[in-house]
């Protein structure tokens, strides 16, 4: 039995329901969201009713959904989760880490991570990604600097790997998870940026197959599911307990799952997993490997292609900044990309971008790029490099206390007081209980006057 069957089924008993979401499944939906969503939707929104399941204790209808999941995904367990891969990323680290313990995260994290951080108590070892300067992005893990560094704290409990990164490079988790095996630590893998990769192998291998622990991935990035669906899965091999997760889960998620997002992560995952899903994904993917083939021939123009996904395109114009790009296309061609950095633009593609999508950027480029635009303005902002953190303060123990603003321009040495990040990309830049550097003024000193620091 699925989700969508047994709320079709439900639905013809016509129980009279004195019971939350207070909608009444759509006998009241607020005027403007009526007009703007209908009320469909509304029509599939219960709570944990008399024959449901519940979420943070399945048993039922959703236990049988997500066993099924687990097979597909050749996981040990696999949850739902409706808060995004974020959750699943803060719960992992719940599941796995207590206070005072060392985790070793790969820096270009996302901040969810941060969020892990202060609420076990674990101690953050930073690994620094190779960056690349001329795309404005971080690169994979060296994974014999990752080896060495496993190598000198033996006392690391778990690793953190963003895998891919929100560009689509790509780490060697196989040999990652090899050295964690070595050292016995647990081994979580954000792969919040890879959700087709289980479905379409050339895209990438899934972490899941490649011995990690852990697996986080949003559904909704790629695969098409409605924001913000995502899974956590517990690799087959691992000594994961899935019920730690489930506890970790339920410290953070909300006790009213939405069941539209469950029905949308079911059929999804459904779809991916059928014949006609998977011919999606097929044509999806040779139909952004024909755009890139075409834009390559752009001459003032790259393409991103080392290693990576390449349903993420990121692309950088000669003589324009990614920023000054992404104006362009935004004001005279009204494209809106994912991100861009200063050297580099970011799209993001997946299953709803369809051949005419393309087309229009495909057109978009080529036009552009004809112009041969120069620069007007140099960068609108300093060159992001990679700052090495000094950790003065763990993030549990600092995230509480006192702080004030001050000039950026004074804070030299100070401890920051906030999670600084680009969104996207949602990479710390800084993180509370970090020593601000005079690297870090400058970076920040195009885009910000003042800081908060500790007091
Ligand atoms: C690498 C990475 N991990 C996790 C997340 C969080 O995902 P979600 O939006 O599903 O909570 C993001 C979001 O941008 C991300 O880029």
């Amino acid at each position: 039995m699925s989700i969508v069957n047994f709320i079709e089924e439900y639905k013809k008993s016509r129980r009279t329901l004195y019971t939350t979401p207070s909608h009444g499944q759509g006998s009241f939906v607020a005027p403007l969201s009526k007009k703007l969503i209908g009320s469909r939707f509304f029509t599939c929104d219960y709570s944990e009713i008399e024959g449901f399941d519940n979420l943070s204790n399945p048993k039922g209808i959703i236990k049988s959904v997500q066993d099924y999941a687990a097979q597909v995904y050749e996981a040990k367990s696999t949850f739902f989760l409706t808060n995004g891969s974020s959750s699943g990323v803060t719960a992992a680290m719940y599941a796995l880490l207590t206070r005072g313990d060392k985790v070793l995260i790969a820096r270009n994290c996302h901040k969810s991570v941060y969020n892990g951080l202060v609420l076990t108590g674990a101690v953050p070892v930073w690994i620094m990604p190779q960056y690349n300067k001329e795309w404005g992005i971080f690169e994979s893990i060296n994974t014999e600097y990752f080896a060495e560094i496993l190598h000198k704290n033996k006392d690391i409990r778990a690793v953190i790997i963003t895998n891919p990164t929100y560009e689509g490079v790509m780490t060697d988790i196989y040999k990652i998870s090899l050295i964690c095996k070595k050292y016995n630590v647990k081994l979580i893998v954000d792969e919040a940026h890879g959700a087709l990769w289980n479905f379409h192998k050339s895209l990438g291998t899934p972490a899941l197959l490649q011995g990690a622990d852990i697996v986080v991935q949003s559904l909704h990035k790629t695969a098409g599911a409605l924001n913000p669906s995502a899974l956590l899965h517990i690799g087959k091999e691992s000594s994961v307990e899935p019920k730690h997760i489930q506890e970790a889960l339920n410290l953070i998620t909300t006790t009213s799952p939405s069941y539209p997002l469950l029905i949308n992560i079911e059929s999804t995952i459904k779809y991916l997993d059928s014949e006609k899903g998977k011919l999606h994904i097929f044509e999806t993917v040779k139909n952004i490997n024909r755009f890139i083939r075409s834009i390559k021939t752009i001459p003032n123009l790259e393409v991103y292609t080392n290693n990576n996904d390449v349903t993420k395109i990121l692309v950088k114009v000669t003589n324009l900044s990614g920023f000054e790009l992404s104006d362009i296309l935004f004001n005279d061609y009204k494209i809106e990309d994912e991100l861009a950095n200063e050297k580099s633009v970011l799209f993001l593609t997946g299953l709803g971008t369809t051949k005419s999508k393309l087309k229009k950027l495909e057109k978009a480029l080529f036009d552009l790029c004809a112009k041969n635009i120069k620069i007007t303005q140099s960068g609108y902002y300093t060159d992001y490099v990679p700052i090495e953190p000094r950790v003065r303060y763990i993030p549990s123990l600092i995230w509480e206390k006192p702080c004030k603003e001050v000039e950026l321009k004074y804070s030299l040495s100070r401890v920051c007081m906030e999670l600084i990040a680009d969104y996207p990309p949602g990479i710390p830049v800084l993180l509370p209980g970090e020593v601000i550097k005079k690297e870090h003024i400058e970076y920040l000193a195009s885009k910000r006057q003042k800081i908060r620091v500790l007091l």
